[in-house]
């Protein structure tokens, strides 16, 4: 049997159709997936769908499975984030040799990812933290992919990922070495926390729009946008879900108002607090989705408040396409902002640039935005330094101060769109009242404060209490 220059662990979703995309590139792929009942399915249905002239050997046995890797193995683990990784390498390393690269494309903390680098390379096995991005028709045809580790073990695996990478505009896998240690997955969490604020957006617009709009006059409206600077594959698919009839029935309109969540939000927004930046649109968007799940309690609360609703005025598209404009650009400021707040902490040397390259096509947050922003990034290290954004942030900030206003009027909650505005008001404040809380701060604990009439980085305390 010819050994295979790659291996798949776990044949789910998306390591069904990551081992296909590889197999569909003309290589030779082992893959591997553990023999239970509950997973003899996964087995048949990924051996169905291995076409003619694809090289795919299917392994019930880790060792056989690695013993038909050529060396250095390269395998590629796509399975549950956390310990199962930990679980999965445990079982795997008496087979392995030096050199060989693992390399987990789940979803993992990149802290997991850092501690897993480090006690690997003890053992002189690569460990390489790789995102992937694109669910599954992503992971068949084209994903977005985020590979983090050493330069070196990346110029081995380039010709693989590469290969199976969606292409950008000018034909380039989407697809780049981010950069050492954790820092792919780390680019993979934010990727993450700016989707989740951007289906936030767009629910909060849908919510807002219901109000006196059908499913059908929502598809139109977002239609209209998604031919201009709008565009979005977020965008894209919102208008397909509005649109969706089954027994000509909406089936959005059937499905219950509680969202889930795997934990890449929460882990950015908590990010963020560690990093020591500012990430309000994607908690925002995070806390929306557990406001959400408390159906029952919303349910029971609405039937005790009387809700005045005082509008029913015609919306003003127009507003509100330029309010979603606005609070785009803020959510990517701040998934930027802070990915180059760990570039700097962990020193990790990020190429913003890269990123939003790789990122405009096949993932999820890929969008025209997106594509514009390779050149912001290839100028300037934030949105906010661009001339054109800046003038675009201003002109638009009537509109999303009106259209919070709308969603006042109609009782519908727009946390992230409020998050984006209160963001931009603050950051572009002379003058905050943190004055008042450095002065409650040095009142009850004697934690002192900068004067506004004394150098920077010199301290004062008052006696309060004081006559
Ligand atoms: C992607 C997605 C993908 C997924 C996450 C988030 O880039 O392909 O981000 O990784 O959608 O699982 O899922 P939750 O919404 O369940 O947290």
């Amino acid at each position: 049997m010819k050994q295979a220059e790659i291996g798949v662990i776990g044949l789910g979703v998306m390591g069904s159709s990551l081992s296909l995309n590889f197999a569909s590139k003309g290589f030779n792929v082992s893959v591997y997936n553990r023999l239970i009942p509950e997973e003899k399915h996964v087995l048949d249905n990924f051996s169905n769908r291995i076409e003619e002239g694809m090289s795919v050997n299917i392994f019930t046995d880790l060792e056989d499975f690695v013993a038909s890797l050529e060396r250095p193995r390269k395998i590629l683990m796509m399975i549950k984030a956390g310990s199962a990784i930990d679980a999965v390498t445990e079982v795997l390393l008496p087979f392995l040799s030096e050199g060989d690269v693992l390399i987990d494309g789940g979803n993992s903390h990149y802290l997991d990812t850092n501690r897993r680098v480090a006690v690997l390379k003890q053992k002189n096995i690569h460990f390489m933290g790789c995102g992937i991005s694109g669910g599954e028709s992503g992971a068949l045809k084209g994903p977005s992919i985020m590979p983090g580790g050493t330069k070196d073990n990346y110029k081995h695996l380039a010709p693989f990922l590469e290969a199976i990478a969606a292409k950008d505009k000018q034909g380039l896998a989407c697809c780049t070495h981010i950069g050492p240690e954790g820092s792919g997955h780390f680019v993979k969490m934010i990727h993450n926390g700016i989707e989740y604020a951007e289906m936030q957006l767009l629910a909060e617009l849908y919510g807002l729009l219901s109000t006196s709009k059908t499913n059908e006059d929502i598809a139109q409206i977002f239609k209209t946008w998604n031919t201009t600077y709008l565009n979005s594959y977020l965008l894209e698919i919102t208008i397909d879900i509005l649109e969706k009839k089954e027994n000509e029935v909406y089936v959005l309109d059937t499905i219950l108002d509680k969202a889930g969540n795997k934990g890449t939000g929460s882990w950015s927004a908590k990010t963020a607090f560690n990093l020591g930046t500012v990430n309000t649109m994607m908690s925002a968007a995070v806390f929306a989705r557990y406001i959400s799940s408390f159906k029952s309690r919303r349910v029971a609360m609405s039937k005790r408040i009387y809700k005045n609703i005082e509008s029913n005025e015609s919306f003003d598209i127009d507003m509100l396409e330029r309010a979603y404009r606005f609070a785009r650009i803020i959510n990517q400021h701040q998934g930027f902002e802070l990915i180059k707040e760990a570039s700097n902490t962990y020193n990790w040397d990020l190429n913003l640039s890269e990123i939003a390259r790789i990122w405009t096509n096949g993932c999820i947050i890929r969008s025209k935005f997106m594509e514009d922003s390779i050149t912001v990034f290839k100028v300037h290290d934030n949105y906010l330094d661009s001339k054109s954004i800046l003038e675009q942030l201003i002109s638009d900030e009537p509109a999303i101060k009106q259209s919070i206003m709308l969603s006042m009027l109609n009782r519908v909650a727009f946390d992230t769109f409020w998050a984006a505005y209160s963001y931009w008001v603050a950051m572009s404040s002379k003058k905050l009242p943190a004055n008042l809380i450095q002065a409650q701060r040095d009142y009850f604990g004697a934690h002192t404060y900068e004067r506004v009439d004394a150098p920077e980085g010199q301290f004062f305390h008052t006696n309060w209490y004081s006559s």
